[in-house]
């Protein structure tokens, strides 16, 4: 018999036909004469009532516990209880694998987000990670969607690369030299020409460089790839790997950039409420009741719900960092030294803490920065007349800080060759780049947006360890 998924059953009418269903016990209660079973199969977050009479035997129900799977084949019939309208009344189960309550992790009781982390392997079987890994498929989705529906040709950019692209040196090496006897230069230095790929190589921190090549051709292109980086930040928003999808679009500035970024953000939180109805639902609950124990102060506004509509439906503020750097200097909570890192001089980056001032506070939407100090950007943005600020821009969101960052690019050969001196960018190492501008050379614009930032945004959740199925941080590489 065919499988029918429980969502499809759900949706089904009572019936004479059998069918047959298959998934994981949640819980299971009920007396002598009759058991009530949750199933759940991951194809929505609603399980399916399994009612077991006399038709099951004792033995069978015996073995049934918490995380069991099952093969159930019966009737669909109008609930008796309330909860639910279908319920599946069994004349057969089948049990495909047992979980001994004495040892299977997850028992019908919340768990801490800590407990699941250590048990990531099997914390898909919540009702809290399947419905974020849901929502991430979605908008995985809807990212190529997006693209696609723009005329975008989706590039895969190289993951073991030779160049450090934001060139902060955070990367982590790639190489099959024998650690116990590396082979050393007259100098002593690691001689990588009897390396692999006879030079030294890394994972990318970013496809960027090679999405502009392909920009520069093709026009719009994006790149959606794993991306790595060995700083040692332990926070709740970083990752050592983790998700980046890079547009990178050909004769466009800052402004078509900005324009593209915000578009993009608007219709990936519009496909999330559009499409992830029941996760949303019940993740928007799940936060509700967190922020019940939080202290009042510290409690959010809006929803989960609420603040992705906000999002969708409301302009970002655009501005400058000059303006920002002034509106942050001349703020209360500067002032009064109530920030960690105080706002003085010009030209120093943005902690996180002035970040969410900027948009919890003070404008209270999402914000874009632009044209920020040219000392605390990549070597790569475009310069501009005033020869101390850079066409940048970071989207910050509503909790999360930075989501994005971008620029337009330096085209000008020149420029960007100083630059790159300035920043001891060497070009021998980037000549196949520095070709793209001087053969054809025209205006463009990319950025990249941090996906799991993006899911931390539409899942409402606090730590971007639970929004990657098995995360990558210092001293964390299980599973
Ligand atoms: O601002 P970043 O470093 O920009 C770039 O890599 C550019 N090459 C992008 C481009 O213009 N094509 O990173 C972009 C985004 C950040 O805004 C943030 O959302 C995310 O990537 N990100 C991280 N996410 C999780 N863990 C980390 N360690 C991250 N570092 C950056
Ligand atoms: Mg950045």
């Amino acid at each position: 018999m065919k499988r029918t998924t429980v969502k499809k059953a759900l949706s089904l009418k009572a019936g004479e036909e059998l069918v047959n269903l298959k998934g994981w016990v949640r819980t299971k209660r009920g007396s002598k004469h009759v058991s009530f079973i949750a199933l759940n199969d991951g194809s929505t977050i609603n399980n399916i009532q399994v009612v077991a009479e006399d038709a099951i035997s004792e033995e069978v129900l015996k073995i049934i516990h918490t995380g069991a799977s099952l093969s159930v084949v019966g009737k669909l019939v109008q609930s008796q209880g309330s909860g639910q309208a279908i319920e599946l009344l069994a004349e057969s189960i089948e049990v495909l694998g047992i979980a001994d309550p004495d040892e299977y992790p997850l028992q019908p009781k919340k768990h801490s987000l800590e407990f699941l982390r250590e048990n990531a392997h099997l914390r898909f079987r919540t009702n809290t990670f399947s419905a974020i890994f849901r929502i991430r498929h979605a908008m995985t989705f809807a990212v190529h969607s997006f693209f696609n529906s723009k005329g975008f040709s989706n590039i895969h950019t190289p993951i073991i690369t030779g160049s450090d692209c934001e060139g902060a040196g955070e990367m982590f090496a790639v190489s099959t030299l024998d650690k116990k006897n590396t082979p050393l230069t007259e100098e002593g230095d690691i001689d990588y020409t009897q390396d692999f790929f006879g030079k030294e190589t890394n994972l990318t921190v970013s496809g960027q460089l090679e999405a502009e090549m392909a920009a520069l051709a093709l026009g719009k292109v994006y790149t959606f790839g794993p991306t790595f980086r060995a700083e040692n930040s332990n926070t709740s928003r970083h990752l050592a790997e983790f998700w980046m999808i890079e547009p990178e679009v050909a004769f466009a500035d800052l402004e078509e950039d900005m324009d593209l970024a915000e578009e993009m953000l608007q219709y990936l939180c519009t496909y999330a409420l559009e499409n992830c109805t029941d996760d949303l639902d019940f993740l928007d609950k799940r936060l509700f009741e967190e922020e019940k124990n939080k202290k009042k102060e510290e409690r959010q506004e809006l929803g989960l719900i609420e603040k992705i509509k906000f999002v969708a439906e409301n302009d970002f503020e655009r501005i400058t960092y000059t303006e920002a750097y002034d509106i942050l200097r001349n703020s209360k909570p500067n002032k009064k030294k109530k920030f960690q890192y105080l706002i003085e001089e010009w030209g120093t980056d943005f902690q996180s803490e002035h970040e969410r001032y900027l948009v919890e506070k003070k404008f209270k939407k999402p914000v874009i920065i632009t044209d920020y100090p040219k000392d605390i950007k990549a070597f790569y943005m475009r310069m501009n007349d005033d020869g101390k600020t850079v066409r940048a821009m970071d989207v910050l969101f509503p909790g999360i800080g930075e989501i994005i960052g971008g620029s337009q690019r330096e085209e000008r050969l020149d420029v960007l060759k100083s630059r790159m001196a300035e920043m001891d960018v060497l070009e021998h190492e980037l000549s196949w780049y520095l070709d793209s501008r001087k053969f054809g050379s025209v205006p463009h614009s990319g950025f990249g947006l941090g996906f799991e930032r993006l899911i931390l945004f539409v899942t409402g959740m606090g730590n971007i360890r639970d929004v990657i199925p098995f995360p990558r941080t210092p001293n964390n590489a299980d599973f």
